[in-house]
């Protein structure tokens, strides 16, 4: 059950413009307007500001630097993308919980946001470092009416909205290698992408699109083995970040992205996608079970396979095998 206190910032926030009396809010929430005045204090001592003006009532002018459901969805300005928003101080991985929640509840656009993550994964059973409050650690609930072998560019357009927040909030220049790492021409990786997918043999049921960010760690908050190829947005701009404002802005620009791959198909993520794309038009070596050859990263294909040109310049599609960048 929701508590009084949470029923209490949600009348507030949704009254910003505008003083929501104090019988209003004894009336809506069931308390004495003494029980209000004391849940006052109580928020502005947790770092909530409120004004409350004589004879007129209470509004809320900000909200403590912390992420809780309230604090995100204050100022979010996304028209479907984190409506629900789930928040864990603690969990072994906001995917387990998103999945739960999807085979629960619908879901489209719910996200599930933690502090830290016990268990945090990554791509091909790799752990995913999240250590408390220091980057960005959510997964988002979709249920996109697309065949199941289009999911692959669910993967690259998130990589693509990633990419544009991390460029916009901080003036960095990221790059994606393929398949959806961003990472810095230090060729250090700030932030990965995992997809997972519930499908039937021609649809979609819903994916879970979990997304690392690492923010504000310090090389020394990794093991030694991860220092060499791991950054954090402060580690390359010398500076800390909001955590809160990175998550809002990297939904709303989730949200149009993905807005305008449904209304308008692949092509533009493609474009948006290379020209981010880390070593297009260079040289790398591709090493599959049977050979190891030398091609051109041309590009990347609808299905978010590799574009290779090779020496005789035939294009081919390349899904799998190591790449020596
Ligand atoms: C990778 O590069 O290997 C993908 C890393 C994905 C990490 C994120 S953090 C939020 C979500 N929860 C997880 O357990 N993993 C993803």
């Amino acid at each position: 059950m929701e508590s009084t206190r949470n029923k209490l910032i949600k009348l507030l926030a949704e009254h910003t413009e505008d003083y929501i009396s104090g019988q209003m809010l004894s009336e809506k929430l069931n308390i004495s307007r003494s029980a209000i005045w004391k849940h006052m204090k109580e928020l502005e001592r947790d770092g909530y500001q409120i004004e409350a003006k004589s004879k007129v009532g209470y509004r809320i002018i900000g909200f403590p630097e912390r992420i809780t459901e309230n604090t995100i969805q204050w100022g979010l300005k996304t028209k479907w993308l984190g409506k629900k928003v789930i928040h864990r101080e603690v969990t072994n991985s906001t995917q387990v919980v998103a999945h739960q929640e999807a085979k629960e509840n619908k879901g489209h656009g719910t996200v599930v946001i933690a502090d830290e993550q016990k268990i945090g994964r990554g791509r091909m059973s790799r752990a995913w470092h999240s250590k408390r409050g220091s980057g960005m650690w959510l997964s988002m609930i979709l249920r996109p009416e697309l065949p199941p072998y289009l999911a692959p560019q669910l993967t690259l357009l998130t990589a693509v909205a990633l990419a544009d927040t991390i460029s916009d909030m901080t003036g960095t220049e990221p790059l994606i290698k393929w398949p959806n790492d961003i990472l810095f021409a230090n060729q250090k990786k700030c932030a990965g992408i995992l997809t997972e997918m519930q499908a039937e043999q021609d649809k979609i049921q819903y994916v879970v699109i979990g997304v690392g960010l690492n923010v504000n760690q310090q090389l020394s908050d990794w093991p030694e083995e991860i220092q060499e190829r791991a950054t954090s947005l402060q580690i390359e701009t010398n500076q800390s970040w909001s955590i809160q404002s990175i998550i809002q802005e990297f939904l709303c620009t989730f949200e149009k992205t993905y807005d305008m791959y449904m209304k308008k198909g692949f092509v533009e993520i493609k474009k948006k996608w290379e020209a981010y794309g880390f070593k297009i038009g260079e040289w790398i070596t591709i090493y599959t079970l049977q050979e190891k050859k030398k091609a051109i990263f041309a590009g990347i294909a609808s299905d978010g396979a590799l574009l290779i040109r090779n020496e005789s310049g035939k294009v081919e599609r390349l899904y799998s095998g190591e790449i020596d960048w």
